[in-house]
């Protein structure tokens, strides 16, 4: 039993998760000592950098938090030995992406980061320490992670014997809203069977979460519950988009059947967009996840009901890329294409899993050269996703695409522009001035449903929109 209060808290991984999370809980928790640890140096010190607009993560409100609080009551290092032996409390906040080759390649998650870091605190960890799972997990791996350090050196340093508790504490933040996800959390989720380490980590969400959206289940119910929220989510954007392409053709309007279907209170209006497709880190490798979590179980028919989510968004992708090319006479070959933001979605420079990436690739496939403006992402990235054969020194890559620093010098000759994210700016562009650069018969592909069509086709452009009919 562990009874004494929190003083110490570590953070094993400093991504997307790991970094926001623990800013926010440094700035409600003022007495606590907040550690995140890193294997990637490179990406501690860019949480460390005096330039705050160096951060490796871009998130609204973040910067402002971390100016708050870091060096104060929350530091970031690579020093993982010594942040795992002083913490009370560890969050495993690595990442756990699809295994890419081995048994259950494709589908199962891999979870060598989680290993690594159980044995790690197995290893440095003294006296009694709480571990709690932030990482999105397969259901039964808190086993796993118990097995690890049930089975470490028995003594710490101190001669004092080493004890955990293990519980499940899953993250629900989406990108881009991350701070406001987790100042106001829908609920906190957490699951566990040692009481008084589950009432030590609703103290901390105490601070500043009402206690009736702290939720207490099972184990194994936290870690199912992330993965099928997940689940839920990405099922309900297949399902718009799916109905996005029946608009296309029959002439309903997609934006007119959200709000009619969303205003049924048991449907809601929430998660209604169409879209390119849904990316991200995690929609996909959950779903698949579960996929395999149902085939392992033998439940075939669950698997493949869940996996039709994945495929409804791949021909999604597959469809607008298709739907340009034949727009556009039946081909790209040397046409400069326009495309407008690559991060997954608006506010976040995350490009993982991105629409874009496929949307992209498959273009330059046919022939296109395209002329890539997104207000967040750097070029390197994107050379990095397109992953193209051709080699920095080539000169034929720089023939594929280009990244441009505005939405004016994108555009300049091209045939169309590709919206491919909703960033804000994007929704205020003024058309008239756009297609005296581009060349003619001027095309937008609207694939997020942020053009004025109207406006768009006043100043002469041909406009596709993502779920309204065109002739
Ligand atoms: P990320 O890749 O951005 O960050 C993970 C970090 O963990 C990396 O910086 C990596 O270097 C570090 N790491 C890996 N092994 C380590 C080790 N042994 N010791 C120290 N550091 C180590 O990933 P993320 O987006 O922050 O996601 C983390 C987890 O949270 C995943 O399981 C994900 O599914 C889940 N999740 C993500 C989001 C999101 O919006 N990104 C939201 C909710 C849940
Ligand atoms: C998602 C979930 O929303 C979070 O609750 C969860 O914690 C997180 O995954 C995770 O586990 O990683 P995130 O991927 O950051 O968050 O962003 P979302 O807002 O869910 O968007 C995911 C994708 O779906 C984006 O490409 C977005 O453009 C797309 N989307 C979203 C739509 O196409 N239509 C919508 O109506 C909503």
């Amino acid at each position: 039993m562990f009874n004494n209060k929190i003083k110490n808290i570590c953070c094993i991984g400093a991504g997307y998760v790991g970094g926001p999370t623990m800013a926010v809980f440094a700035n409600h928790c003022l007495n606590i000592k907040i550690t995140v640890s890193d294997i990637n140096e490179k990406r501690i010190n860019a949480w460390n950098d005096s330039d705050i607009s160096n951060l490796p993560i871009y998130e609204p409100g973040l910067d402002t938090l971390i100016s708050r609080s870091r060096n104060k009551n929350l530091f970031f290092t690579t020093n993982i030995k010594e942040s795992i032996a002083e913490a009370d409390l560890i969050f495993l906040s690595v990442n756990t992406p699809t295994k890419s080759k081995g048994i259950g390649a494709g589908k199962a998650s891999d979870l060598k980061w989680v290993e690594a870091s159980a044995r790690q605190i197995a290893k440095f960890s003294r006296g009694h320490t709480i571990v709690v799972e932030k990482s999105t997990l397969p259901v039964r791996t808190a086993k796993t992670i118990e097995k690890i350090l049930s089975e470490s050196q028995e003594i710490d340093e101190n001669q004092e014997k080493k004890t955990f508790s293990v519980l499940s504490n899953p993250e629900f933040l989406s990108e881009g809203n991350a701070i406001n996800d987790l100042e106001r959390p829908d609920r906190v989720l957490i699951g566990g069977e040692d009481q008084s380490a589950i009432n030590l980590l609703v103290d901390l969400y105490l601070n500043w979460v009402p206690r009736e959206k702290i939720i207490l289940t099972n184990i194994w119910s936290s870690e199912l519950s992330k993965l099928t929220a997940n689940a839920f989510l990405a099922q309900r954007i297949s399902s718009i988009n799916a109905i996005s392409s029946l608009c296309e053709a029959t002439g309903a309007d997609i934006k007119q059947v959200s709000k009619a279907i969303g205003m049924d209170t048991r449907i809601g209006n929430k998660f209604l967009l169409p879209g390119p497709g849904f990316g991200g880190s995690c929609f996909q490798k959950d779903i698949l996840n579960l996929v395999y979590l149902c085939e392992y179980y033998n439940l075939h028919e669950v698997a493949a009901y869940w996996e039709g989510v994945i495929n409804i968004n791949n021909w999604q992708k597959d469809r607008i890329f298709k739907l340009i090319v034949i727009k556009l006479f039946g081909t790209v070959f040397e046409k400069k294409l326009a495309i407008l933001g690559f991060s997954f979605k608006a506010n976040t420079n995350d490009t993982r899993n991105s629409a874009s990436i496929q949307i992209c690739k498959n273009l330059i496939e046919e022939g296109a050269i395209l002329s890539i403006y997104d207000p967040k992402v750097g070029s390197n990235q994107i050379d990095e996703d397109l992953n193209l054969p051709f080699h920095k020194t080539n000169s034929k890559k720089n023939m594929q695409w280009t990244k441009t620093d505005s939405i004016q010098s994108a555009i300049k000759d091209c045939h169309a522009i590709i919206i491919l994210t909703e960033w804000d700016e994007f929704q205020k562009i003024q058309w008239e001035s756009l297609i005296k650069k581009m060349k003619r018969p001027a095309w937008i592909f609207d694939t997020r449903s942020v053009v004025d069509v109207s406006k768009a086709e006043q100043a002469g452009f041909n406009v596709w929109q993502i779920g309204n009919y065109t002739s």
